[in-house]
Protein backbone atom coordinates (compact mmCIF):
# COMPACT_ATOMS: atom_id res chain seq x y z
CA UNK A 1 0.00 0.00 0.00
CA UNK A 2 1.23 3.22 -1.16
CA UNK A 3 1.28 6.17 1.70
CA UNK A 4 2.17 9.62 0.54
CA UNK A 5 3.03 11.81 2.95
CA UNK A 6 0.54 14.52 1.97
CA UNK A 7 -1.60 15.17 -1.50
CA UNK A 8 -3.09 18.41 -2.30
CA UNK A 9 -6.74 18.58 -2.62
CA UNK A 10 -8.38 19.07 -5.80
CA UNK A 11 -11.93 19.23 -5.99
CA UNK A 12 -14.09 19.79 -9.24
CA UNK A 13 -15.38 22.80 -7.35
CA UNK A 14 -11.47 24.16 -7.14
CA UNK A 15 -11.67 23.91 -10.82
CA UNK A 16 -15.09 24.91 -11.75
CA UNK A 17 -14.12 28.43 -9.68
CA UNK A 18 -10.66 28.24 -11.68
CA UNK A 19 -12.26 28.21 -14.64
CA UNK A 20 -14.69 30.57 -13.86
CA UNK A 21 -12.62 33.38 -12.81
CA UNK A 22 -10.40 32.70 -15.96
CA UNK A 23 -13.38 33.27 -17.99
CA UNK A 24 -14.89 36.37 -16.45
CA UNK A 25 -13.00 38.17 -14.17
CA UNK A 26 -9.45 40.58 -13.95
CA UNK A 27 -6.93 38.16 -14.14
CA UNK A 28 -5.23 40.83 -11.64
CA UNK A 29 -7.19 41.92 -8.58
CA UNK A 30 -10.35 40.56 -9.58
CA UNK A 31 -13.69 40.19 -7.70
CA UNK A 32 -12.56 37.22 -6.16
CA UNK A 33 -9.06 38.04 -4.52
CA UNK A 34 -11.20 41.08 -2.56
CA UNK A 35 -14.41 38.12 -1.48
CA UNK A 36 -11.55 35.83 -0.74
CA UNK A 37 -9.95 38.18 1.75
CA UNK A 38 -13.16 39.27 2.96
CA UNK A 39 -13.88 35.53 3.87
CA UNK A 40 -10.08 35.02 5.21
CA UNK A 41 -10.63 37.72 7.53
CA UNK A 42 -13.96 36.36 8.80
CA UNK A 43 -12.54 33.11 9.45
CA UNK A 44 -9.77 34.18 11.04
CA UNK A 45 -11.90 37.03 13.15
CA UNK A 46 -10.10 40.36 12.23
CA UNK A 47 -10.91 43.40 10.40
CA UNK A 48 -8.96 42.79 7.54
CA UNK A 49 -7.07 40.61 5.37
CA UNK A 50 -4.53 41.11 2.56
CA UNK A 51 -3.38 38.64 0.45
CA UNK A 52 -0.14 38.25 -1.32
CA UNK A 53 1.71 36.30 -3.38
CA UNK A 54 3.68 33.83 -0.73
CA UNK A 55 3.95 33.39 3.27
CA UNK A 56 7.26 34.85 2.83
CA UNK A 57 5.84 37.89 1.83
CA UNK A 58 3.44 38.06 4.05
CA UNK A 59 6.18 38.91 6.89
CA UNK A 60 8.44 41.00 4.85
CA UNK A 61 5.44 43.37 4.17
CA UNK A 62 4.33 43.16 7.42
CA UNK A 63 7.77 44.06 8.94
CA UNK A 64 7.55 46.96 6.78
CA UNK A 65 4.03 48.05 7.37
CA UNK A 66 4.46 47.91 10.64
CA UNK A 67 7.73 50.44 10.05
CA UNK A 68 9.86 47.85 12.13
CA UNK A 69 13.34 49.82 11.75
CA UNK A 70 15.97 48.80 9.57
CA UNK A 71 18.81 46.87 11.55
CA UNK A 72 16.65 46.09 13.84
CA UNK A 73 16.92 42.43 15.97
CA UNK A 74 13.47 40.49 15.40
CA UNK A 75 13.04 37.14 17.45
CA UNK A 76 12.14 34.04 15.35
CA UNK A 77 12.37 30.40 16.16
CA UNK A 78 15.20 28.46 14.98
CA UNK A 79 13.00 25.44 14.58
CA UNK A 80 10.72 26.39 11.23
CA UNK A 81 11.61 26.49 7.32
CA UNK A 82 13.80 28.95 6.44
CA UNK A 83 11.24 31.32 5.30
CA UNK A 84 10.50 32.28 8.60
CA UNK A 85 14.03 34.17 9.26
CA UNK A 86 14.30 35.12 5.26
CA UNK A 87 11.55 37.31 5.22
CA UNK A 88 12.88 39.19 8.36
CA UNK A 89 16.72 39.75 6.55
CA UNK A 90 14.38 40.85 3.41
CA UNK A 91 12.90 43.40 5.43
CA UNK A 92 16.31 44.97 6.19
CA UNK A 93 16.29 43.47 10.15
CA UNK A 94 18.44 41.06 11.38
CA UNK A 95 17.23 37.64 12.64
CA UNK A 96 18.14 36.87 16.16
CA UNK A 97 16.93 33.64 17.52
CA UNK A 98 14.91 32.33 20.48
CA UNK A 99 15.01 28.00 21.74
CA UNK A 100 11.96 26.41 21.66
CA UNK A 101 9.79 24.47 24.14
CA UNK A 102 10.58 20.83 23.96
CA UNK A 103 6.79 19.87 23.99
CA UNK A 104 5.44 22.16 21.78
CA UNK A 105 8.56 22.64 19.57
CA UNK A 106 7.60 26.73 19.32
CA UNK A 107 9.39 29.15 20.95
CA UNK A 108 9.57 29.17 24.37
CA UNK A 109 8.43 32.17 26.05
CA UNK A 110 10.41 31.67 29.25
CA UNK A 111 13.50 32.25 26.96
CA UNK A 112 12.77 35.07 25.44
CA UNK A 113 13.54 37.46 28.16
CA UNK A 114 16.85 36.34 27.51
CA UNK A 115 16.93 36.77 23.54
CA UNK A 116 15.75 40.36 24.25
CA UNK A 117 17.75 43.63 23.68
CA UNK A 118 17.55 47.16 23.56
CA UNK A 119 17.82 46.70 19.48
CA UNK A 120 14.52 44.43 19.60
CA UNK A 121 11.59 45.56 18.07
CA UNK A 122 9.65 42.46 16.94
CA UNK A 123 8.85 39.00 17.68
CA UNK A 124 7.93 36.51 15.13
CA UNK A 125 6.15 33.09 16.81
CA UNK A 126 5.85 30.46 14.43
CA UNK A 127 2.92 28.05 15.02
CA UNK A 128 4.75 25.10 14.08
CA UNK A 129 2.98 21.66 12.71
CA UNK A 130 -0.54 23.83 13.09
CA UNK A 131 0.34 23.91 16.87
CA UNK A 132 -0.38 27.56 18.37
CA UNK A 133 3.09 28.88 20.29
CA UNK A 134 2.26 29.85 23.86
CA UNK A 135 0.95 33.63 22.76
CA UNK A 136 0.09 34.58 26.89
CA UNK A 137 3.81 34.57 27.82
CA UNK A 138 4.79 36.18 24.18
CA UNK A 139 2.34 38.62 23.86
CA UNK A 140 2.63 39.35 28.19
CA UNK A 141 6.44 40.00 27.01
CA UNK A 142 5.90 42.06 23.74
CA UNK A 143 3.65 44.45 26.13
CA UNK A 144 6.35 45.11 28.83
CA UNK A 145 9.12 45.64 26.20
CA UNK A 146 6.61 47.18 23.72
CA UNK A 147 7.60 45.10 20.70
CA UNK A 148 5.23 44.34 17.71
CA UNK A 149 4.60 40.68 17.52
CA UNK A 150 3.64 38.99 13.89
CA UNK A 151 2.53 35.51 13.88
CA UNK A 152 4.09 33.07 11.52
CA UNK A 153 0.93 31.28 10.94
CA UNK A 154 1.73 29.64 7.76
CA UNK A 155 1.11 26.20 9.01
CA UNK A 156 -1.64 26.89 11.27
CA UNK A 157 -4.60 27.97 9.33
CA UNK A 158 -8.22 27.44 11.70
CA UNK A 159 -5.83 27.02 14.74
CA UNK A 160 -7.41 28.20 17.89
CA UNK A 161 -5.62 29.58 21.12
CA UNK A 162 -7.47 30.22 24.02
CA UNK A 163 -10.89 31.36 21.98
CA UNK A 164 -9.32 33.07 19.34
CA UNK A 165 -8.14 31.78 15.90
CA UNK A 166 -4.36 32.32 15.44
CA UNK A 167 -3.24 34.97 13.14
CA UNK A 168 -5.51 37.57 15.22
CA UNK A 169 -3.53 37.35 18.51
CA UNK A 170 -0.94 39.47 17.73
CA UNK A 171 -0.52 42.69 15.96
CA UNK A 172 -0.68 41.07 11.98
CA UNK A 173 -0.76 37.50 11.04
CA UNK A 174 1.32 35.67 8.22
CA UNK A 175 -0.24 32.79 6.39
CA UNK A 176 0.76 30.62 3.43
CA UNK A 177 -0.78 28.86 0.85
CA UNK A 178 2.25 26.63 -0.56
CA UNK A 179 1.55 23.33 -1.99
CA UNK A 180 2.11 21.48 0.96
CA UNK A 181 0.02 23.79 3.25
CA UNK A 182 -4.04 22.63 4.98
CA UNK A 183 -4.63 25.97 1.94
CA UNK A 184 -3.01 25.73 -0.89
CA UNK A 185 -5.00 27.74 -3.62
CA UNK A 186 -3.32 26.77 -7.55
CA UNK A 187 -0.07 26.43 -5.46
CA UNK A 188 1.44 29.57 -4.18
CA UNK A 189 0.09 32.31 -1.95
CA UNK A 190 0.25 34.06 1.53
CA UNK A 191 -2.61 36.31 3.21
CA UNK A 192 -1.81 38.95 6.33
CA UNK A 193 -4.59 39.15 8.63
CA UNK A 194 -4.92 42.09 11.09
CA UNK A 195 -7.40 44.35 13.43
CA UNK A 196 -4.87 47.47 12.47
CA UNK A 197 -6.90 49.01 9.39
CA UNK A 198 -4.01 52.02 8.76
CA UNK A 199 -1.35 49.27 8.54
CA UNK A 200 -3.86 46.80 6.11
CA UNK A 201 -3.91 49.94 3.98
CA UNK A 202 -0.06 50.10 3.51
CA UNK A 203 0.25 46.49 3.00
CA UNK A 204 -2.38 46.67 0.35
CA UNK A 205 -0.38 49.59 -1.28
CA UNK A 206 3.25 47.93 -1.00
CA UNK A 207 1.90 44.48 -2.42
CA UNK A 208 0.47 46.37 -5.60
CA UNK A 209 3.96 48.28 -6.57
CA UNK A 210 2.93 50.99 -3.49
CA UNK A 211 0.10 52.77 -5.32
CA UNK A 212 -1.66 55.36 -4.16
CA UNK A 213 -5.73 54.54 -3.21
CA UNK A 214 -7.72 54.91 -6.17
CA UNK A 215 -5.19 55.64 -8.45
CA UNK A 216 -2.75 54.21 -11.31
CA UNK A 217 0.21 55.61 -11.47
CA UNK A 218 0.89 57.30 -8.91
CA UNK A 219 2.82 55.95 -5.91
CA UNK A 220 3.68 57.29 -2.41
CA UNK A 221 5.28 53.93 -0.52
CA UNK A 222 8.17 51.92 -1.92
CA UNK A 223 6.50 48.60 -3.01
CA UNK A 224 6.40 45.14 -4.90
CA UNK A 225 5.04 43.36 -7.24
CA UNK A 226 2.95 40.37 -4.86
CA UNK A 227 -0.76 40.16 -5.86
CA UNK A 228 -2.31 36.63 -5.37
CA UNK A 229 -4.25 36.29 -8.72
CA UNK A 230 -7.80 36.04 -9.15
CA UNK A 231 -7.60 32.22 -10.68
CA UNK A 232 -5.79 31.27 -7.05
CA UNK A 233 -8.33 33.16 -4.95
CA UNK A 234 -11.30 31.65 -6.66
CA UNK A 235 -9.44 28.70 -5.65
CA UNK A 236 -8.80 29.62 -2.06
CA UNK A 237 -12.61 30.70 -1.05
CA UNK A 238 -13.67 26.90 -2.52
CA UNK A 239 -11.03 25.94 0.06
CA UNK A 240 -11.72 27.92 2.60
CA UNK A 241 -15.05 26.50 2.73
CA UNK A 242 -14.10 22.95 3.00
CA UNK A 243 -11.44 23.95 5.71
CA UNK A 244 -13.14 22.96 8.97
CA UNK A 245 -14.10 19.68 7.37
CA UNK A 246 -10.34 19.14 6.47
CA UNK A 247 -8.88 20.47 9.61
CA UNK A 248 -11.60 17.75 11.48
CA UNK A 249 -10.47 15.03 9.29
CA UNK A 250 -6.39 16.11 10.11
CA UNK A 251 -7.21 15.78 13.66
CA UNK A 252 -9.75 12.03 13.30
CA UNK A 253 -6.27 11.33 11.65
CA UNK A 254 -4.13 12.78 14.63
CA UNK A 255 -6.11 10.70 17.10
CA UNK A 256 -6.40 7.34 15.55
CA UNK A 257 -2.02 7.57 15.36
CA UNK A 258 -2.31 8.73 19.24
CA UNK A 259 -4.45 5.68 19.52
CA UNK A 260 -2.81 3.10 18.09
CA UNK A 261 0.67 4.65 18.21
CA UNK A 262 0.81 5.49 22.80
CA UNK A 263 3.68 3.08 24.15
CA UNK A 264 5.06 2.33 20.95
CA UNK A 265 9.03 1.80 21.15
CA UNK A 266 10.62 5.18 22.60
CA UNK A 267 7.99 7.32 20.05
CA UNK A 268 7.31 10.41 21.15
CA UNK A 269 3.75 11.78 20.14
CA UNK A 270 2.85 15.72 19.84
CA UNK A 271 0.65 17.57 22.02
CA UNK A 272 -2.93 17.01 21.03
CA UNK A 273 -6.09 19.38 21.60
CA UNK A 274 -6.98 20.59 25.02
CA UNK A 275 -9.87 22.98 25.98
CA UNK A 276 -8.14 26.04 25.04
CA UNK A 277 -6.10 24.57 21.71
CA UNK A 278 -7.57 22.94 18.93
CA UNK A 279 -4.29 22.12 16.73
CA UNK A 280 -4.86 21.45 12.67
CA UNK A 281 -2.15 19.28 12.46
CA UNK A 282 -0.48 20.81 8.77
CA UNK A 283 2.09 17.74 9.82
CA UNK A 284 1.59 15.30 12.59
CA UNK A 285 5.33 14.63 14.06
CA UNK A 286 6.60 12.14 16.25
CA UNK A 287 9.86 12.02 17.87
CA UNK A 288 12.36 9.46 17.96
CA UNK A 289 15.79 8.41 18.79
CA UNK A 290 15.94 5.91 15.94
CA UNK A 291 13.81 8.10 13.27
CA UNK A 292 16.64 7.48 10.62
CA UNK A 293 16.02 3.65 10.72
CA UNK A 294 12.43 3.84 11.18
CA UNK A 295 12.40 6.79 8.29
CA UNK A 296 13.91 3.75 6.38
CA UNK A 297 12.17 1.03 7.11
CA UNK A 298 8.83 2.97 6.28
CA UNK A 299 9.77 3.87 2.89
CA UNK A 300 10.80 -0.09 2.09
CA UNK A 301 6.81 -0.49 3.17
CA UNK A 302 6.21 2.77 0.67
CA UNK A 303 5.11 5.07 3.64
CA UNK A 304 6.66 8.30 2.79
CA UNK A 305 7.84 10.37 5.64
CA UNK A 306 9.61 13.83 6.05
CA UNK A 307 11.89 15.49 8.92
CA UNK A 308 10.37 18.90 9.75
CA UNK A 309 13.25 19.98 9.92
CA UNK A 310 16.24 18.20 9.41
CA UNK A 311 18.91 21.57 9.95
CA UNK A 312 17.61 24.22 11.91
CA UNK A 313 17.52 27.84 10.61
CA UNK A 314 20.63 28.96 12.45
CA UNK A 315 22.85 26.20 11.66
CA UNK A 316 21.66 26.21 7.82
CA UNK A 317 25.25 27.03 5.55
CA UNK A 318 24.12 30.22 4.86
CA UNK A 319 22.85 31.35 8.16
CA UNK A 320 26.09 29.85 9.28
CA UNK A 321 27.79 32.17 7.30
CA UNK A 322 26.47 35.13 8.02
CA UNK A 323 26.24 34.85 11.92
CA UNK A 324 28.64 32.42 12.50
CA UNK A 325 26.85 30.06 14.57
CA UNK A 326 28.66 27.02 14.83
CA UNK A 327 25.87 24.78 16.45
CA UNK A 328 25.31 24.26 20.84
CA UNK A 329 23.46 27.45 20.52
CA UNK A 330 19.42 26.40 20.85
CA UNK A 331 19.95 23.02 22.22
CA UNK A 332 16.13 21.69 22.52
CA UNK A 333 16.23 22.82 18.48
CA UNK A 334 18.95 21.15 17.72
CA UNK A 335 17.98 17.78 19.36
CA UNK A 336 14.53 17.89 18.04
CA UNK A 337 16.10 18.24 14.37
CA UNK A 338 17.38 15.11 15.24
CA UNK A 339 14.53 13.16 16.26
CA UNK A 340 11.44 14.37 14.41
CA UNK A 341 9.67 12.43 11.85
CA UNK A 342 6.67 13.91 10.16
CA UNK A 343 4.14 10.70 9.29
CA UNK A 344 1.61 11.08 6.56
CA UNK A 345 -1.15 13.52 7.08
CA UNK A 346 -3.21 15.22 4.61
CA UNK A 347 -7.21 14.73 4.96
CA UNK A 348 -7.90 12.42 1.86
CA UNK A 349 -5.85 9.37 3.83
CA UNK A 350 -7.47 6.58 4.70
CA UNK A 351 -8.44 5.33 7.62
CA UNK A 352 -6.86 1.80 6.21
CA UNK A 353 -4.02 3.87 5.10
CA UNK A 354 -3.61 4.93 8.82
CA UNK A 355 -3.89 1.40 10.32
CA UNK A 356 -0.84 0.26 7.98
CA UNK A 357 0.89 3.38 8.65
CA UNK A 358 0.57 2.37 12.69
CA UNK A 359 1.03 -1.27 11.45
CA UNK A 360 4.61 -1.07 10.05
CA UNK A 361 5.70 1.25 12.83
CA UNK A 362 4.80 -0.96 15.40
CA UNK A 363 6.53 -3.70 13.36
CA UNK A 364 9.08 -1.52 13.39
CA UNK A 365 9.59 -1.44 17.33
CA UNK A 366 8.65 -5.23 17.62
CA UNK A 367 11.47 -6.72 15.82
C1 LIG B 1 6.54 28.31 9.17
C2 LIG B 1 6.64 28.85 7.78
N1 LIG B 1 6.92 30.15 7.61
C3 LIG B 1 6.99 30.69 6.39
C4 LIG B 1 6.78 29.95 5.26
C5 LIG B 1 6.91 30.60 3.92
O1 LIG B 1 5.77 30.48 3.15
P1 LIG B 1 5.91 30.49 1.54
O2 LIG B 1 6.54 29.21 1.13
O3 LIG B 1 4.49 30.60 1.07
O4 LIG B 1 6.71 31.66 1.16
C6 LIG B 1 6.49 28.57 5.39
C7 LIG B 1 6.21 27.67 4.28
O5 LIG B 1 6.71 27.49 3.26
C8 LIG B 1 6.43 28.01 6.68
O6 LIG B 1 6.17 26.72 6.86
Amino acid sequence: MKVPITIPAMTQEMIDAAVNALRNERMSLGESVFKFEAEFASMVGVKKAVSVSSGTDAIQLTLEGMRVPKKSTVITSPMSFIASANAIMHAGCVPRFCDIDKKTYCMDPKKLRRRITTKTTAIVPVHLYGYPSDMDGITEMAREKNLVVIEDACQAHGAIYHGRRTGSIGNAGCFSFYATKNMTVGGDGGMITTDDEDFAERVTSMRHCGRMKGSNYDHDIMGYTTRLNSVNAAIGREQLRLLPEWNERRRAIAAMYDRRLKNVGDLKLPLGPTADITPVYHLYVVRTQRRNDLSEFLKQREVQTAFHYPVPIHLQPIYRQMFGYKGGEFKNTEKACKEVLSLPMYPGLSDEQVGFVCDSIIEFFGR
